[in-house]
């Protein structure tokens, strides 16, 4: 028995995942059911028993512990000047169309694509051009031929995830190599979101390749952007932090933010330190509990399930499924109906025809999907 295997109840706790559609069984939106590291949970208590929660700083000891991370999980040597913390990671990526893009200006990006990369580039009026990833199945990749055609002299940004959500490809690092030379080429800022980066099912067949490490003369144009949250499953607490190594593109990014980001609580500033310092041995648990996770869900599409196709999950806890050999158009829906659950619809990552599967939840939890789905198509013929 696995501390994974337990799934508190969330209903009624104000769960976006729980309690948006409580008629359905949720596998959608990107948060585990999972406790947080025991080591997370005291810090917290710890911090509430204090009971005075006004504004705060992000204290020395959460600055150490992402220092200490970035250090022995990247290898890269940071000062705490190149850190800009931030309450998530989507108002960075907006902040960084506001920084480095003028009024239609364009964003470039790859779908499917996390849906608020469709929509970010909103906020500062600019445009968006996407090129889709291609595939030969099981893997995908950048469409280099097609990034070439798609880009402008008004292209100011790539909005890279990596690892990729929801593809869960963990890009080489001969491919971010050659991203950041095509982002040089255009003179676009790269905007690498490696939220994902503590994820990664098989690190030693499919390592991460971090923009921090780019060769020195990109350091110009990259924003690399960081939380613990999905790891550790605090995304709720609301902390993420960016680094920017490079001082004129670090100044353009904050000087962005204006009166527009809330005060970062305290709260987030804690759980995140206490689970850099203390998580590492529960990550490695957790990892072992999603790779099997990740193992049967591939298996029961390419067994059982053959229409359904799915990718080679190299990291995070979604699954993306393609539905385009069963006929049905919106799988999302046809789950919704046919099978009671909840998946996330994969039109709104740019993509029609297929679903994505949240698999961040115990193996029963995650068995009753696969069975549920088993009966609707089997309902169908
Ligand atoms: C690639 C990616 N970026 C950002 C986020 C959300 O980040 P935040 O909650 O810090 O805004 C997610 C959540 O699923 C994600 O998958």
């Amino acid at each position: 028995m696995s501390v994974f295997d337990v799934m508190p109840s969330r209903r009624g706790t104000g769960s976006l995942k729980w309690d948006q559609r409580p008629e359905l069984r949720p596998y959608w939106v990107a948060d585990m059911d999972f406790l947080s590291p025991p080591e997370v949970i005291a810090a917290l208590q710890r911090r509430v028993e204090h009971g005075v929660f006004g504004y705060a700083i992000p204290h020395d000891g959460l600055v150490e512990s992402i220092l200490d991370y970035l250090r022995t999980r990247h290898e890269v040597s940071s000062s705490p000047d190149d850190l800009v913390h931030l309450g998530g990671l989507v108002p960075a990526l907006s902040l960084a169309c506001r920084a480095f893009a003028e009024e239609n200006d364009s964003v470039l990006t790859c779908t499917p694509i996390y849906p608020p990369f469709l929509h970010v580039h909103k906020d500062a009026k600019l445009r968006l051009t996407t090129v889709p990833y291609i595939t030969d199945g099981e893997t995908w990749t950048f469409d280099w031929d097609g990034l070439e055609k798609a880009v402008t002299p008004s292209t100011r940004l790539f909005l890279l995830s990596n690892p990729q959500n929801p593809l869960g490809r963990v890009f080489s690092e001969n491919e971010i190599l050659q991203l950041a030379a095509f982002c040089e080429r255009h003179n676009m800022i790269l905007v690498s979101d490696e939220i994902h980066c503590d994820l990664i099912l098989d690190e030693v067949r499919t390592p991460h390749f971090t923009a921090m490490r780019l060769p020195e003369c990109y350091k110009e144009r990259t924003i690399t952007l960081l939380s613990p949250s999905k790891t550790f499953n605090i995304a709720g607490m609301g902390y993420a932090y960016a680094v920017i190594p490079d001082q004129s593109l670090r100044k353009r990014f904050v000087a962005a933010e204006g009166h527009t980001l809330a005060e970062i609580n305290c709260l987030g500033y804690h759980s995140a330190e206490a689970a850099y310092r203390h998580g590492e041995p529960w990550r490695l648990e957790l990892i072992s509990y999603l790779r099997s996770n990740r193992d049967l869900i591939t298996r029961f599409c390419r067994d059982e399930m053959t229409s359904i196709k799915i990718p080679n999950i190299e990291a995070t806890y979604l699954a993306w499924m393609n539905f385009h050999q069963t006929g049905i158009a919106n799988p999302a829906l046809f789950l919704e109906k046919e099978a009671r659950i909840f998946l996330s619809d994969g039109r709104y990552f740019g993509e029609q025809g297929h679903a994505r599967l949240n698999f961040g939840c115990s193996r029963s939890h995650l068995e009753e999907a696969l069975s549920d789905i088993r009966k609707a198509m089997e309902n169908r013929l």
